[in-house]
């Protein structure tokens, strides 16, 4: 086994996952040094304050930053270890943007003295964690970098992506196995070492474009899951059978597992990473582009079949609960929900619609200013409608007893309230 890792950490991109794993760091005695770009990140991460929801990290939080442990800021001090988790979205054609991946190794360049470990965290197309080497090397010649010989290196560069449950993180990135990807061999071990500090599960180590590769698939096994649950869905529903119950006995099946349809797939994720191997090797990921299709599609349909149930109605009212991507988290990033709003809005703009969404204080960019559309507190919001449409299964609209939906069209699209 590697030296257990020693020093200070600088942690670039105090989001959802690099925040949890200064925390994971910092209460386990390591010196975390977050770093972002937003100033309101770092001035409430500074203040031991959370800049976004996900349970257990506010504690965390407050408690390393009280201990001296974690502190905050908006430029990348000089540290052993820098870890990068920087979001990594898709460009308009869908390839990887690795911009602000990039601009985070750039930054991090100048401050290399030789001897550090650069881990990338950000999900990434194979090649990437390479990439961040030669990034590097550009930058800084007079540094010998490990994608150039197997020599030592004087910076050590390695991928361990992050496979944690958004509203689960704090418990899953300490329990969850990992796998990590060195340039060279030695550079996984130098990352093991760091990711030893907080992890209980297994570590695997690999080569960087594995790692970064392994990532991709785990994301696009679940959406390809997903898509087939969905195209189910869409099935039953012309066939006038309902899908829970069609999925529920499929699964008594001792080798059958069908995951839950709903109204498409968000999140940063799912919804995005697919691509990154479809733009690989489009000619191969047929079925993985037609997964991503199927999910995609969702929305609008979902958004059709409210408007065939306000068809019925002379100025009808749709209350439309729930706009996070998934249940109790406040993440609005690629979610369907705010797809399915969106479509009504623009199809009928006649349409009343009111948004309930108890994570967030105001209308996302895609909502706000438009005229048929507002927020309003759930209890209202399904008093005053003619039709009521689960978007989220968060757990406060889920128990909402179904008295309470008396006298008005229900549209289900989680199965949650069957
Ligand atoms: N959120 C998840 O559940 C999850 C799970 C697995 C993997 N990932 C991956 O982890 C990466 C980060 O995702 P996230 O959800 O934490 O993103 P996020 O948007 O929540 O956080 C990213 C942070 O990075 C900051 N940033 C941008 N450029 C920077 C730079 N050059 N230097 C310093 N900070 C910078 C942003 O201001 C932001 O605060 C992505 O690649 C994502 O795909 C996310």
């Amino acid at each position: 086994m590697d030296e257990p890792f020693s020093g200070t950490v600088a942690i670039l991109g105090l989001g959802y996952i690099g925040l949890p794993t200064a925390v994971a760091l910092a209460t386990r005695g390591v010196d975390v040094i977050g770093v972002d770009v937003d100033d309101a990140t770092v001035e409430a991460v500074a203040a031991g304050r959370i800049p976004f929801v996900e349970p257990d990290l506010a504690i965390g939080v407050s408690g390393a930053v009280g201990m001296g442990r974690l502190t905050a800021t908006t430029t990348v001090p000089e540290a052993d270890a820098y870890v990068i988790a920087v979001p990594t979205p898709f460009n308009g054609d869908r390839t990887a943007d690795l911009s602000f991946v990039r601009a985070a190794a750039a930054s991090i360049a100048p401050k290399l003295r030789g001897g550090e470990l650069v881990v990338l965290e950000s999900t990434s197309p194979p090649g990437t964690t390479e990439q961040v080497s030669r990034w590097i090397k550009g930058l800084r010649p007079d540094l010998a970098m490990p994608h150039e010989d197997e020599g030592v290196p004087d910076v050590h560069v390695a991928h361990c992506p992050e496979r944690v449950l958004p509203g689960r993180i704090m418990i899953e990135m300490i329990t969850n196995d990992r796998v990590i990807g060195g340039v060279t061999p030695r550079c996984a071990a130098r990352a093991a070492a760091l990711y030893r500090v907080f992890t209980q599960g297994e570590i695997f180590t690999t080569d960087a474009a594995s790692a970064e590769m392994a990532k991709l698939v785990e994301n696009a096994s679940r959406d390809v899951n997903i898509a087939f649950a969905n195209e189910l869905s869409l099935i039953c529903e012309q066939a006038k059978l309902d899908v829970w119950e069609v999925i529920r006995l499929a699964n008594r099946h001792p080798r059958v597992q069908i995951l839950n349809p709903g109204p498409g797939v968000g999140g940063h994720c799912i919804a995005v990473d697919p691509w990154f191997i479809v733009g690989m090797a489009p000619e191969l990921s047929r079925l993985i582009r037609t997964a991503r299709e199927v999910n995609d599609s969702k929305p609008r349909h979902v958004a059709e079949m409210v408007l065939e149930r306000a068809a019925r109605f002379r100025q009808p009212t749709v209350a439309c609960l729930g706009l996070a991507f998934k249940a109790d988290i406040d993440d609005l990033r690629e979610s369907p929900a705010v797809d399915v709003v969106e479509t009504l809005a623009d199809l009928a703009p006649e349409l009343d619609i009111r948004v309930s969404e108890p994570f967030a204080r105001e209308l996302p960019a895609a909502l706000s200013g438009r005229p048929n559309v507002r927020m309003q507190p759930v209890g209202e919001a399904i008093d005053e409608a003619d039709i009521v449409v689960l978007l989220v299964d968060h757990s406060q609209f889920t128990s909402i007893p179904r008295s309470r939906l008396e006298g008005r069209v229900v549209f289900d699209t989680r199965g949650a309230w069957r």
